[in-house]
């Protein structure tokens, strides 16, 4: 067992802490207040490498390990989550299984421009009867000659508004339940697809979120991704992935809180002392710390076994579990040890925990992580 870190690795995440503290910060309350989507800061970061980290560079990607993909994410999630699921989805959800699974075409067409953050990606599995129970998709796809024709409605799409290609699942076959959905590129701007208001989100504010529609939504048979009746595995494998993005980005919102408690409780004087100095505050932040490092172990394990090619879905469904928590929890406990100063917007500590409940509900609640780990735990006998 090796605990370091290549030097490619903290190079990776240097630049991006750099980054993030140079490009990212400065911008992120307004953007929170406003509800604003960081474009020019998606296009930066596309310049960097990071929207499509762990795609080969013959398709435009930065050929990383997903080590490296969650160093990056922790350094910026910690200044922005709001730029950290944008990423994480156009890595995880959008790059991922169109590297896995894609046509070449496919490839060449949609992939390159995603990795290269020259166009943004987003993933439609959600829908208004269909949210933990996806099976259930209502979604559907028939064929017309050498189209595909699209009807129905998704929810809580993650770049939603913003997103030039979207991957849809739709059912292709109703008889055969989950064994017909299959997976679809639609561009935007393709006739009867539309998409809802953005949605006024308690978090993660900045990044866009809203349903998308299809009315005869007509698109060509090629944008089909995989094979007919794949389209609910590929969502569960990209899912897998995605998880792992997830509980990067709640590890950084945990660190960012830790250190706003570290940073408060030794400027904050009370009872003639730096509140620092009290057991009551010491141990909170001694119980943060420890959490954070847990949530670290299990994700960079989780990252491990997907590079090293092993079945990894338990110790995803783990790591996001587990990081979502705690950075509910740690948020929670800055907001405790800021007092009053916590629970207003000029101090950063109140926008950490409205970002971090989200972590506990997207890419599979906190209770679906709870069944799959079960599950698996049970087949594993
Ligand atoms: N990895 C790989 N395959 C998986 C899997 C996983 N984690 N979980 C389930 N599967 C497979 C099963 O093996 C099964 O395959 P077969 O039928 O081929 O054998 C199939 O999926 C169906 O599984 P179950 O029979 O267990 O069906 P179920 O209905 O009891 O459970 C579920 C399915 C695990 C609850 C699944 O529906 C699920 O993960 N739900 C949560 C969905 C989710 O995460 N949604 C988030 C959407 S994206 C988002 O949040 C918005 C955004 O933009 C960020």
């Amino acid at each position: 067992m090796n605990f370091e870190f290549t030097e490619e690795h903290l190079m990776i995440q240097q630049t991006a802490r750099e980054f993030a503290e140079a490009e990212i910060a400065k911008s992120a309350v307004e953007r929170d207040i406003n509800a604003e989507f960081p474009s020019e800061i998606v296009k930066k970061l596309g310049e960097l490498g990071f929207m499509g980290m762990m795609v080969p560079p013959e398709y435009g990607g930065a050929g990383l390990d997903t080590i490296s993909y969650i160093l990056a994410m922790i350094e910026i999630s910690k200044v922005d989550a709001s730029v950290g699921v944008i990423m994480s989805v156009n890595n995880s959800l959008v790059c991922f299984g169109l590297e896995k699974y894609g046509s070449d075409y496919i490839k060449e067409k949609y992939l390159t421009p995603l990795a290269k953050g020259d166009k943004l990606g987003a993933f439609a599995l959600s829908e208004p009867e269909a949210g933990s129970d996806a099976t259930k998709q209502k979604t559907t796809a028939d064929t017309e000659g050498d189209f595909y024709v699209l009807n129905g409605i998704k929810n809580w799409t993650t770049n939603g508004v913003s997103a030039d290609y979207h991957l849809v699942m739709a059912t292709t076959d109703k008889e055969k339940g989950h064994h017909g959905i299959s997976t679809f590129i639609v561009e935007k701007g393709t006739e009867g697809f539309g998409h809802g208001k953005k949605e006024d989100k308690l978090g993660i504010r900045s990044s866009d979120t809203c349903s998308l529609t299809f009315q005869n939504c007509r698109i060509p048979a090629q944008n089909l991704v995989w094979e007919e009746g794949k389209g609910f595995n590929f969502a569960m494998q990209t899912l897998n992935g995605g998880r792992i993005g997830i509980a990067a980005q709640a590890i950084g919102i945990a660190e960012a809180s830790l250190e706003a408690a570290l940073k408060y409780s030794k400027e904050r004087k009370a009872f003639g002392q730096e509140i620092s100095k009290f057991q009551a505050i010491q141990f909170k932040l001694a119980d943060m710390a420890m959490k954070i490092d847990a949530a670290k172990l299990l994700t960079f394990k989780a990252a491990a076994v997907k590079d090293a090619n092993k079945k990894y879905y338990k110790e995803a469904a783990m790591a996001k579990l587990y990081a979502s928590k705690i950075a509910v929890e740690c948020a929670l406990e800055a907001i405790q040890i800021h007092g009053g100063y916590g629970y207003v917007r000029e101090y950063l500590v109140e926008r950490y925990l409205r970002d971090a409940k989200i972590t506990e509900i997207y890419e599979g609640t906190s209770e679906i992580q709870r069944m799959i780990i079960a599950r698996a735990l049970l087949d594993e006998m």
